[in-house]
């Protein structure tokens, strides 16, 4: 058996109502890849901040080769080659990439001025790009980066302190289908080189591929391990929930009907040279698969009334809709569940309550007045169909886990009457107990005859729920999949602006 590297044993944290970690134990081998799964709130991202040394445990100790701590400091984590490739990435974007690499540790010039040598920092950190399969240069703004290469930034970083465990939360959350791939390819090497890498995931495909061992926590305990032997999605769920989850996905109850929502002709601000057409019908939820930057969010936000709309139209059952502004497109039954929570959906400060009810206020409004009693109901039965952790509705938002605030999003948009909704990734950093819920509330609106397009990075999900897959590549759609089309392969040609290998049933 590999060296053992460090261990974490009994560790507590409490925060005021919570017990987020109680009596947890976890070890890390030399070049394993350890999976950490657990439902949303469990203490995935509390544990982690503890190894990291970003908060201090009230209970147990981490030890790091003969050396035992009772907390860590960011600095003694980093000494002891502890590094995190953070959930919400944190880089200088004002910063070139190896600016951001070395920051803390510049490299100076001989002499007397001390000054910051860029030269040779971007000298040594050319080959760390280089090993990662970096597409940009040291010299490369931060800003200029799209998530995928800052988190290679972040590796990078890793990898210039010779970290020997990089704990990396969920770190496909915001990635594309073959970014992901690509991430995976990165953590095989890594490990190949015998640097260890605790893994969090909601995916569960994902730690299937990459694991060598999963722990998996639940309410704040070590509730199981897994060996790599003993993997498998349905032995990972039970534990995680603590029962046998029936179906991950719901069957439509009846065909999708005619009518709907036809987008013709359809030209974007993000792409003025491009025309998407697209049709979903009632009853129908149509998976929008591609990469990052190809257009699927400028086309919802379009259909919203956010972006303009340069030329085309968009027909519900049949009769040309006009949709200028947010406004009318609520007025004529289209919502969107936006992508980015805390920037669109979601008033960190304020409680859960107001958050899930602010969107259609009026209804709670009486006389000027907001009808507390209606609004707490309301908050409460949608916080418990959701599943949402959370002492009650009135605590801020801010303090819960990633997941539960994804799902107070959600909440907000299901209690109103849609013809049309699209969804922008749903399910990011939800656990596999909710989204199996939100996909059941997607399949619901579909079967009381909603058209849904649900916008998805992630490749089971894609697969799983939609009754078509559309892909777009570039600002237009490259192909439309049948069922019996369905496959990760084919997906991922459309989505890098490939056809289909066959022509039966080719695309249209
Ligand atoms: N600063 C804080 N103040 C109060 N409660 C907190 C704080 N940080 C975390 N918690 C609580 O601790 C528990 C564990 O949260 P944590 O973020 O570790 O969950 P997680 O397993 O990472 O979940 P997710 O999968 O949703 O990211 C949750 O109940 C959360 O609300
Ligand atoms: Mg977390």
């Amino acid at each position: 058996m590999a060296e053992m590297l460090l261990e974490l044993a009994g560790i507590g944290k409490t925060y005021p109502g919570v017990r987020a970690l109680d009596d947890v134990s976890l070890s890390v081998r030399r070049g394993e890849v350890l999976g950490l799964i657990g439902e949303n709130g469990a203490g995935k991202s509390t544990l982690m901040r503890v190894l990291g040394g970003v908060i201090a445990p009230t209970q147990g100790v981490i030890r790091v080769g003969d050396v035992e701590y009772g907390q860590l400091t960011v600095r003694e984590a980093t000494r002891a080659g502890i590094a995190f490739v953070h959930q919400e990435l944190n880089l200088f974007e004002n910063l070139d990439v190896a600016a951001n690499v070395f920051i803390g540790r510049e490299k100076l010039m001989g002499g007397r001025l001390k000054l910051v040598n860029n030269a040779q920092m971007r000298a040594s950190v050319a080959p760390l790009l280089a090993r990662l399969g970096a597409d940009f240069s040291p010299d490369t703004l931060v800003d200029n980066l799209s998530i995928a290469q800052r988190q290679m930034v972040e590796i990078a970083k890793a990898l210039s302190i010779d970290a020997r465990v990089i704990i990396m939360d969920e770190p496909t959350s915001s990635l594309t289908i073959s970014e992901t791939e690509r991430l995976l390819e990165v953590i095989a090497d890594l490990k190949a080189h015998g640097i260890s890498v605790i893994y969090i995931s909601h995916r569960l495909g994902e730690i299937m591929t990459c694991a060598d061992r999963v722990v998996v926590l639940r309410d704040g305990r070590t509730v199981g391990e897994l060996a790599r032997n003993e993997l498998s999605h349905a032995a990972m769920i039970r534990l995680m929930i603590g029962r046998d989850l029936k179906a991950l996905y719901t069957p439509p109850k009846r065909a999708s009907e005619a009518g709907g929502c036809d987008i013709a002709n359809l030209v974007t601000t993000a792409f003025p040279d491009r025309q998407i057409s697209l049709s979903v019908r009632r009853g129908e939820i149509l998976g929008l698969a591609g990469l990052v930057g190809a257009g699927r969010t400028s086309l919802a936000r379009a259909a919203f009334g956010i972006d303009t709309i340069l030329g085309g139209e968009i027909r519900i059952d049949n009769a040309r809709v006009n949709v200028a502004s947010p406004r009318d497109a609520i007025r004529h039954g289209i919502y969107l569940v936006p992508e980015d929570r805390k920037k669109s959906g979601l008033v960190l400060e304020l409680p859960i309550r107001e958050n899930m009810t602010l969107a259609n206020l009026s209804n709670y409004a009486r006389m000027w007045l907001i009808d507390g009693a209606a609004e707490r109901k309301v908050a409460k039965e949608q916080a418990k169909s959701l599943s949402i952790k959370a002492p009650s509705v009135d605590i801020e938002a801010v303090t819960l886990s990633g997941g539960n605030q994804q799902k107070v999003v959600l909440g907000k948009w299901l209690s109103m009457k849609p013809r049309v909704m699209f969804f922008d990734e749903p399910t990011r950093g939800i656990d596999v107990g909710a989204k199996s819920e939100i996909y059941a509330l997607m399949r619901d609106l579909a079967d009381r005859g909603v058209a849904i397009v649900m916008i998805s990075s992630d490749m089971e999900e894609v697969i799983g729920v939609s009754d078509r897959v559309a892909v777009m590549h570039e600002g237009g759609i490259s192909g439309v999949l049948e069922r019996d089309q369905f496959s990760e392969y084919n997906v991922l040609r459309l989505a890098i602006g490939q056809t289909l290998e066959t022509t039966e049933g080719a695309a249209t």
